[in-house]
């Protein structure tokens, strides 16, 4: 039987024939949807393909194997997927040798897999979260037999790619980093856990392992990411914790940067609040995802802490650490949200001060228990809570960034002109010298907006 290895070897041999015979290399392009563990996956693939000897296309015209990388926490990303799917269909007609992949979160529900089985048979590749490493061998076998290769089996261990440098990011100084995957939360409303599996933490020794080979490729930024930082280390054979992880990360050499996410509010800890408190490269930034302010719904939901209970911790953090940014998720339009509990999300909207929310409508997903409900909110009402929910947001993050203007921040550059605060905040920038991603910068703030800041430069380049 072969393994892993021997179909990178044989598909390198494949893609090295035909450059040899066509003078060409066969180009790939990976369609991204969903989070930021999405982009990291879709990161890891590039790498395994760019070993395999594929080439990475602009556009997806001039691909030879197209690649969707879905995600399903919403109906309407999977929509999009399915768009995009069928408008394919000409083009395969026209180049029959043209492979064309799904994988990701969607394909991990048994009744899309199918459905991409039976209704677009012109897809090749459907295969899941956990298996993608075997990405060669899937391209293999459809080359050799001509026919669709699905496959989603579960639970291969954790979905690392550990021997692959993963060299190719989005950007060259910032990079994800996957500390955990799945999630055992179990919210009512939520498909990620029936997709993804259940929690299991990475070893800290290899997540330590990787930072450093990253920050040794110039990455300056860290992107921690999973389902619940917080619950980092269950399950594991060695003592570990969230709080303990970051302190041995943030004593990793040319890494200035440390932010995390997604932190569920049930497990934050005060050893976590005061990590993120000492240590000057764990930015002043926490993503605290509210749902609902409403106890009922948020027991309905699932979980596992009452709208007081996250305004206290709202409180604690702020009081300990004045300059922290909160941002948030908030679901409207649960099953059984009347206008009180609705009123109870707007208030502690206001009592927080959020300086950036994602907002989404409450959207069915189909093996969840709350898809289970009948009492859902009229369309009209979903839609007249979320505008006034956007209303009431905006002002306040608009006046956050107000309380900028006339101060001067240390700003990362991700682009030309282009850079983030410490606290996430987006900055659009002035200057007469030219800086390199990654380069750390003061700006003077001059104005504000409701989703970023202006502002100009005002030292000499500085590096720390
Ligand atoms: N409907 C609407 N929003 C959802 N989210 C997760 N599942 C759903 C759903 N079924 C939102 C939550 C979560 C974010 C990543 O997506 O707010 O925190
Ligand atoms: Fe979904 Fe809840 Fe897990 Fe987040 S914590 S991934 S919302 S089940």
């Amino acid at each position: 039987m072969k393994n892993h290895q021997d179909f990178r070897y044989l598909m390198t041999a494949k893609n090295e024939k035909i450059f040899n015979e066509t003078g060409k290399r066969q180009k790939f392009f990976i369609r991204t949807y969903g989070c930021q563990m999405n982009s990291r996956d879709s990161e890891k693939m590039t790498a395994l393909l760019l070993q395999i000897g594929y080439e990475k296309a602009e556009t997806s015209e001039e691909a030879d194997f197209i690649l969707f990388n879905t995600c399903c926490v919403r109906e309407s990303a999977e929509d999009k997927v399915f768009g995009h799917i069928s408008r394919l269909k000409n083009e395969k007609i026209k180049r029959p040798n043209l492979i064309i992949g799904i994988c990701g979160c969607m394909t991990q529900q048994s009744e899309i897999a199918k459905k991409f089985e039976e209704k677009y048979s012109y897809v090749n590749l459907v295969f899941g979260t956990s298996n993608r490493q075997r990405l060669p061998e899937f391209i293999w076998q459809t080359i050799e037999t001509g026919k669709p290769v699905i496959n989603i089996t579960e639970d291969e261990g954790l979905p690392e790619i550990e021997d692959v440098p993963v060299t190719v990011r989005d950007y060259p100084h910032k990079a994800g980093v996957n500390i955990m995957f799945g999630c055992d939360n179990f919210c009512a409303y939520c498909i990620v856990p029936h997709v993804r599996g259940r929690e299991k933490s990475r070893p800290s020794e290899d997540i330590i392992n990787e930072i450093k080979s990253l920050a040794k490729d110039g990455v300056k930024e860290i992107m921690i990411l999973g389902q619940n930082v917080n619950s980092y280390g269950k399950g594991l054979l060695e003592e570990t914790t969230f709080p303990k992880l970051l302190r041995k990360i943030s004593e990793i050499d040319g890494i200035k940067r440390i932010r995390f996410m997604t932190s569920h509010p049930k497990d934050f800890s005060d050893e976590l609040i005061s990590v993120i408190k000492d240590l000057k490269n764990v930015c002043k930034h926490v993503h605290l995802p509210l749902q609902s302010g409403s106890t009922k719904v948020l027991t309905d939901m699932n979980r596992k802490y009452t709208k007081e209970k996250y305004q206290t911790l709202v409180k604690k953090i702020q009081t300990e650490i004045p300059e922290i940014a909160l941002t948030t998720d908030i679901i409207v339009g649960y099953p059984g949200e009347t206008e009180e509990d609705f009123i109870d999300t707007l208030e502690v909207v206001k009592t927080t001060g959020f300086s950036g929310a994602f907002t989404f409508i409450y959207s069915k997903r189909s093996g969840t228990p709350a898809a289970k409900r009948k009492d859902l909110v009229p369309k009209k009402e979903v839609n007249h809570r979320f505008d006034r929910l956007t209303e009431t947001l905006y002002p306040i993050m608009e006046s956050i960034n107000e309380n900028k203007v006339g101060k001067v921040f240390k700003v990362m550059v991700e682009e030309e002109n282009k850079g983030r605060l410490d606290d996430h905040t987006l900055v659009h920038f002035t200057s007469d010298k030219s800086f390199n991603p990654g380069d750390i910068i003061n700006v003077e703030i001059t104005s504000a907006k409701t989703f970023y800041v202006t502002g100009k430069t005002i030292a000499p380049k500085e590096i720390h």
